[in-house]
């Protein structure tokens, strides 16, 4: 099974991951991957976007940058593991480009779609965590050291205006809105082990339907 844990800034999706993985990996072969990241070619995309000494980025240029460095993590590593039976978690993916290259920044949805269809040559996720916050608050948790979110520093998505966070938001739950099916909104305001036995309890009822093949 594929799984993907989405959200706005500051939402917990690393922590959550890596809390989730923990788990699951005790039960079930699992790759906890990320995005941008996953391999050294998408690791290094993701110092250019996200350091403050870059050169400045059109957003065009990013979502190609973006989907290069996915295009590289399907093949590479998404599609290899899933080939091998293995669980794929990935803290972001597809959807974000969604939401911080079409909602935040406004790319038309035909340029964004058509990336994602090139980069991930169809591999949608069975399943996606997506973890709703009010950017003010996803803001407030990712400015302040030692707690949940804080964990990379603050890079040159947090910097952005508010308004672009809201739009990210936005764009998030019309996707939770457009795909109900795939895509399930924890409200991740609550305190992180509540948020954490939520999404455990959603992926574990998801992975009983699959390993049976239908019924949990
Ligand atoms: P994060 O992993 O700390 O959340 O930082 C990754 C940043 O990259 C985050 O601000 C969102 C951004 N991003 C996009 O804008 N589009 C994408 O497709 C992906 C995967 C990430």
């Amino acid at each position: 099974m594929f799984v993907t844990l989405e959200g706005p800034e500051g939402s917990g999706k690393t922590s959550q991951g890596e809390a989730l993985a923990a788990t699951l990996s005790k039960r079930i072969p699992l790759v906890l991957t990320r995005e941008p990241g996953g391999t050294e070619f998408g690791e290094r995309v993701r110092d250019t976007l996200l350091s403050f000494g870059a050169p400045p980025l059109d957003p065009l240029t990013q979502l190609l940058l973006l989907s290069a460095a996915r295009a590289q993590h399907v093949r590479e590593v998404l599609r290899p593991a899933l080939a091998d039976q293995r669980n794929v978690l990935c803290i972001r993916y597809s959807d974000s480009s969604r939401a911080y290259q079409g909602g935040g920044d406004g790319l038309p949805e035909a340029s964004v779609e058509a990336a994602i269809a090139i980069a991930t040559d169809g591999l949608e996720p069975d399943l996606t965590i997506l973890l709703d916050l009010d950017p003010i608050e996803g803001l407030r948790r990712r400015a302040s050291a030692g707690t949940e979110g804080a964990q990379e520093g603050w890079n040159r998505f947090d910097a952005r205006e508010l308004a672009f966070h809201e739009r990210v938001r936005t764009a998030y739950l019309q996707l939770a809105r457009k795909w109900p099916e795939r895509v399930v909104t924890v409200n991740a305001a609550r305190p992180f082990d509540i948020v954490r036995a939520e999404i455990l309890e959603i992926v574990l009822s998801r992975l009983a339907v699959d390993t049976t093949g239908g019924t949990p």
